[in-house]
């Protein structure tokens, strides 16, 4: 490209670049999510709606959205303005870059009350404060935690203060060290928590129903969860990995690099699966809780079993590992535009965007304080930002960047670009036909038009 700016600095190698793009891909969409999602739908056959969806529509567009932010160098906003301009396309395409900022900002906003929940679940397993609880017990705690605007501000506020200095030490020195330490952590943690299920009573119950598939529990609704969970879970459409891109070195082969991130995003809510059904089929409890799940449930299990209260830190260490690294990429695209466009230093970027984020987050603590009174639509705050976002923006946007790659850019630079070799055929199937059609069903569906 002519001027490119390219001021932000760059990945310091391809693994920098995969630890720290899997950091954003797994998160409490793998642990918190897909595990409730998967309870509520049918367990094993949900799994591989799940994989086809990651592989036929979430990888071509990972492959996309990074090749469209190396080929730009710049912000996701204007990353897509100069792509436009070189390909004489209209500058309307812009608009994904916008959808990606806003989306990311607004889903930090809750993400964060999210993740402070977990900071305060390990500080009351660690504080030895859920040893031993009942059933009733274990939901008055959550019950309580929701119920306390003060105590989730702190935690939301502690979040959110992290993401910031991670943030201010820039691309090296802060996401790469955390993400480098972070990510093989959280990997290990969770093999430790997955052999430790394997000795509880209810492992082979939880292992067919995590594995062994019961098609008849397949509607067209779970296929669409699991679409959309696919693409959350991967953190598509949303700029992130676009931003990553802008910072990955021009000889790293992007198609395998995408292949290893996707397949590290589904091994990490595999292993999560395997770590909490166990548990859960072990105590009793019933799969399909929920969001409650890993709150209610899982504190309760490890209060009654031997070292229970170890692994029930590890767990929710793992949790916050886990959010912070998608924290500071959902981030990401909003401060790299501000730096870009108002000339800010990237610590001045940071503490605005994440302040704002901050500010937002305030809404959403709130809707869980009031208990859901005020409602716009039917819909509490924090469920309307969920809903504007994951339903409406990350598909239109999805769609948006599939498109963009498979038909606006040349052939010619995507072949240069992504080194698929003789699977580029099936990247431009996926991007130009199947991934813009089944992402358009997801956004119909939740629009309530078909
Ligand atoms: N992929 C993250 C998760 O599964 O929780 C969420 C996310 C992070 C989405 C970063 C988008 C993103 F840019």
């Amino acid at each position: 490209m002519s001027e490119s700016p390219q001021h932000h600095g760059q990945w310091s190698s391809r693994i920098a670049f995969i630890i720290a793009a899997s950091g954003s891909a797994i998160g409490l969409g793998n642990i918190w999510k897909f595990p409730y999602l998967l309870g509520e739908n049918g367990g094993g056959a949900f799994v591989l709606v799940y994989i086809a969806c990651v592989i036929g529509i979430g990888l071509p567009i990972m492959m996309a959205e990074t090749m469209i932010g190396r080929r730009g160098q710049r912000s996701p906003v204007n990353t897509m303005a100069a792509l436009a301009k070189e390909a004489n396309a209209p500058a309307f395409w812009q608009i994904a870059g916008w959808l990606g900022i806003v989306a990311g900002f607004l889903i930090l906003s809750y993400y964060s009350v999210i993740a402070g929940w977990s900071m305060a679940y390990l500080f009351k397993m660690v504080g030895g404060f859920m040893d031993k609880v009942g059933p009733e017990e274990a939901q008055q705690i959550f019950l309580d935690l929701k119920a306390a605007p003060d105590v989730q501000l702190v935690w939301h506020s502690l979040f959110m203060a992290l993401t910031t200095a991670i943030l201010m030490k820039g691309l090296t020195e802060g996401i790469e060290r955390v993400t480098r330490l972070m990510i093989p952590a959280l990997f290990l943690m969770l093999l430790a928590l997955d052999v430790y299920a394997a000795t509880t009573p209810g492992f082979w119950e939880g292992m067919t129903f995590l594995f062994k598939p019961d098609f008849s529990k397949i509607t067209p609704d779970s296929v669409l969860i699991a679409m959309g969970q696919a693409f959350f879970s991967l953190g598509l459409g949303m700029g992130s990995i676009m931003i990553y891109g802008a910072y990955l070195p021009k000889d790293v082969s992007i198609g395998r690099s995408s292949v290893i991130i996707s397949i590290a995003d589904s091994a990490v809510a595999l292993m999560a699966g395997i770590a909490i059904f166990p548990v859960v089929f072990s105590n009793h409890l019933p799969p399909s809780m929920g969001p409650g799940l890993i709150f209610e449930s899982l504190p309760l299990a490890f209060s009654h079993m031997p070292l229970g209260s170890v692994f029930g830190s590890v767990f929710f260490l793992l949790v916050f590992f886990a959010a912070i690294t998608s924290a500071i990429a959902l981030i990401e695209p909003a401060i790299a535009h501000l730096t870009e466009n108002f000339a800010f230093t990237r610590q001045k970027a940071s503490l605005i965007a994440c302040g704002a984020c901050w500010f937002l987050g305030l809404g959403t603590l709130w809707s869980f304080y009031d208990g859901g009174e005020w409602q716009w639509h039917g819909k509490t705050f924090f469920e309307l930002i969920d809903f504007v976002t994951a339903d409406v923006m990350l598909p239109l946007g999805g769609i948006l960047i599939a498109a963009f790659g498979g038909w606006v850019i040349k052939e010619k630079v995507s072949k240069e670009e992504l080194d698929l070799g003789e699977y580029h055929r099936y990247w431009q199937i996926g991007t130009r036909f199947i991934a813009p059609v089944a992402v358009a069903l997801i956004l119909l569906k939740a629009l309530g038009l078909f």
